[in-house]
């Protein structure tokens, strides 16, 4: 079977996303392409070789020929897309993050549900070998309990002091860098975690880039088992070299990621470094979604895993701005964009 796809949202990242379908011609085309700016619809139509090109993405769902749909739409438009997609049938992946809120959170689970259809989350970066060698000492315990995990994801991002556009709008980001970028060191920790967050607070920042927003978060997590957990995320500075994109520590040692590899230091042993090639997330990711509506399997990461990073972020915004730890426990009151 060659799965046939539509991507909504001709922009910046559904370019990636067409080349990583592109690069498995037997399994997947991408059979329509939907965009309101006409330039965009059409460069990407012709980037895949050809498409049903669509100016909206309800004439889309009822015409084209799709087994289903990638989301690469700014946050805003992202539970309206995919609930219609999903009433119409159409597997799903979608860009992060998930939604804006919980209430939209509610509806596309909701739709999930009624459809019986595939949503996967576009959670990309856990596709590098080295954080899935990560789960596997993590659920092998070879580090014994764990204290903590810290992820980074941190850039200069230049381009924003020009025209920030939807992301220079608290409304249609839903907040600001913490949402945006800093989405994926969220989902990192969430993952890594030995169990579920209980508590969130943090602290934001507008440091470089004038926006509605944060440009920059540092975000502590508190987990059921006692581990804490610290996102540093910001587009106002790089990565300094040598600074690790997550570590973990606990009772036996330590392991981070440096570059590619992954470093493991045991205690009182030598430190092993395990050696992995560049990959592109993303194509690993878009092959996987193939592979899941092929299959008729379930994503690594499906709409639960969305709502939880979802719930740490709204927590997090919360907390900054009430000045206060925010629960994340079941029974809480629950967290919603301010
Ligand atoms: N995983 C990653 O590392 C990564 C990187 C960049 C972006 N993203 C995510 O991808 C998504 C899109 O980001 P981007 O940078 O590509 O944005 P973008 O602004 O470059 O592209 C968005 C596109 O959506 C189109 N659009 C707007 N309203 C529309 C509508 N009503 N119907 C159809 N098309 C419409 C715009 O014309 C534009 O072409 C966001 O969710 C973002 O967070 C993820």
């Amino acid at each position: 079977m060659t799965v046939k796809i539509g991507i909504i949202g001709c922009g910046g990242i559904s370019r990636i996303h067409a080349a990583g379908y592109l690069k498995i011609p037997d399994e997947v085309r991408v059979t329509a392409v939907c965009d309101v700016a006409e330039k965009n619809r059409h460069e990407l139509a012709e980037t895949v070789g050809g498409a049903q090109e669509f100016g909206d993405i309800e004439t889309m769902l009822a015409e084209a020929d799709i087994d289903g749909v990638d989301v690469c739409l700014p946050h805003h438009l992202h539970k309206s897309a995919v609930v219609a997609a999903l009433r119409a049938g159409k597997h799903v992946m979608c860009e992060k993050p998930l939604c804006l809120n919980l209430e939209e959170a509610e509806e596309i689970r909701r739709a999930v549900r009624e459809s019986g259809r595939i949503l996967m989350c576009a959670h990309n970066q856990l596709f590098y070998p080295s954080v899935q060698h990560a789960k596997k000492v993590l659920e092998e315990g070879t580090l014994g309990r764990i204290y903590q995990i810290r992820t980074v994801d941190t850039f200069l991002n230049k381009w924003l002091n020009q025209n920030a556009g939807w992301r220079g709008r608290r409304e249609l980001i839903g907040g600001g860098e913490l949402i945006d970028t800093g989405y994926h060191p969220s989902y990192l920790l969430l993952y890594l975690a030995p169990s579920a967050p209980s508590e969130v607070t943090a602290m934001l920042s507008q440091h470089r880039i004038r926006m509605d927003g944060e440009d920059s978060a540092q975000v502590l997590v508190r987990f059921e088992d006692g581990t804490i957990g610290n996102v540093v995320t910001s587009w106002a500075y790089a990565r300094p070299s040598g600074w690790w994109q997550f570590l973990v520590a606990g009772e036996h040692g330590s392991m981070y990621r440096r570059g590619d590899d992954l470093v493991i230091e045991l205690e009182g042993q030598e430190p092993q470094v395990f050696e992995y090639p560049s990959v592109n997330t993303f194509h690993l990711e878009t092959a996987a979604y193939v592979r899941c509506i092929r299959e008729g399997a379930q994503p690594m990461q499906g709409v639960e895993d969305g709502i939880r990073v979802l719930e740490m972020i709204l927590g997090a915004y919360r907390s900054d701005s009430e000045k206060r730890i925010v629960s994340l426990a079941a029974s809480a009151e629950p967290v919603s964009a301010s």
